[in-house]
């Protein structure tokens, strides 16, 4: 299907980010039932599912080209959301190479790479790119291989190096994140940087997802959901930023909830590498409003179930706790509590 671009709607200020009906019906929706509990809710990253953004290795939709805005703005205000440890410069080419590949091939009328020896050309359309490089030779590319791709990605990603029987966050582009800081994490392991998660280290959950993980293999992706909520389209929910959004949780009242808080959802993405044997993760953000999710019957009614019954240990680390009944409440109207069949 051709999709309409929008390139100017806006994460901020005015928040111009609307989805459009297709993108609604497109929407990861994320609870196949009515309770919500942490689990390793992880499973192939194969091109079938209840939602057309589990077609292609990296989903491009109609808000490419705003994301791509949103950030290179962020990254001139705070370069840092950048960074990769120096011993990850193979990760980076593997990196480069695993997305030009798959845009190329998966939206070609979009994207196009062509190889003659280890000199590459990459042309983007979209954002009207076109660069002859030498694969491995960093000099000659405007930016890094890892921070030129991922500029050209919606989503955030992060590096795993693999060592001593675990994984450790050793690089990343992150300025579309649920409050969290790669500079805080940067060079942590899988259960230090998962350390706030309440319940799931407890459950267990942490120990067999990183005995997962370890054993993942190349051409073998993997991908599980996240979900949280925020309020107004805002991508950059980071801790540096924190003044300017924390205080937007203030200005929800019963009769704006609807449009003011969006369920925020990470399609997150896990993919072997194949000279560096990192592991790269993508966490593309899909955000829509309440109202957005209300047009669709099942959604209003689970989403209803799911906050209303939500254990209150998420519902603060989650950062709910100032509008979590706001949405009870307004959704509560339109459930029956006749039962929903399982699935999204
Ligand atoms: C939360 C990173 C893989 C489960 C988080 C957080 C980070 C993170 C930074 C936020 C922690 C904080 O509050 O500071 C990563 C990275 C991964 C990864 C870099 C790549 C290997 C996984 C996997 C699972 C998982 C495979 C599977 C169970 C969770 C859960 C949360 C979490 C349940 C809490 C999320 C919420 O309630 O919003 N992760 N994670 N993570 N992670 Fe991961």
């Amino acid at each position: 299907m051709t999709i309409v671009f929008k390139p100017t709607e806006t994460f901020h200020d005015d928040f111009t980010y609307r989805n459009s009906d297709a993108a609604i019906l497109r929407f990861p929706f994320p609870f196949g039932e009515d309770a919500y509990m942490y689990s390793v809710n992880i499973e192939p990253h194969v091109p079938v599912g209840p939602s057309p953004v589990y077609l292609h290795a990296f989903d491009v939709d109609e808000h490419y080209v705003a994301e791509c805005r949103e950030r290179a703005r962020v990254l001139a205000l705070d370069p840092g959301r950048c960074k990769v440890l120096p011993h990850m410069m193979t990760a980076q080419w593997d990196t480069l190479e695993l997305i030009m590949e798959s845009f190329a091939r998966d939206y070609p009328e979009h994207f196009s790479l062509s190889k003659n020896g280890s000199t590459w050309t990459w042309q983007n359309r979209l954002l009207g790119i076109e660069d002859k490089f030498t694969f491995g030779d960093a000099a000659t590319l405007p930016y890094p291989p890892f921070e030129y791709i991922t500029r050209q990605a919606q989503g955030d990603f992060t590096l795993q190096d693999q060592r001593n029987d675990n994984l450790f966050v050793d690089g990343g582009m992150v300025t579309t994140q649920a409050d969290w800081s790669l500079e805080f994490d940067v060079g942590m392991s899988f259960h230090e940087w998962h350390g706030p998660v309440p319940l799931a280290h407890q459950i267990g959950v942490f120990d067999r997802a990183l005995k997962f993980l370890l054993r993942l293999q190349q051409a073998q992706p993997v991908r599980r959901l996240n979900w949280t909520m925020t309020i107004n389209p805002r991508l950059d929910t980071s801790p540096e930023n924190y003044p300017v959004w924390g205080p937007d949780r203030l200005t929800v009242t019963p009769e704006n909830v609807a449009q003011k808080v969006h369920l925020r959802v990470e399609l997150q993405t896990l993919f072997r590498l194949p000279r560096s044997n990192a592991i790269l993760f993508g966490i593309r953000c899909y955000l829509a409003s309440v109202d957005e999710l209300a047009r669709v019957e099942k959604w209003r009614k689970r989403l209803h179930r799911v906050l209303r019954d939500l254990p209150p240990e998420l519902e603060t680390y989650k950062g709910l706790t100032r509008f979590r009944q706001m949405v009870i409440d307004y959704l509560a109207p339109f459930d029956d509590g006749a039962p929903l069949a399982k699935g999204c």
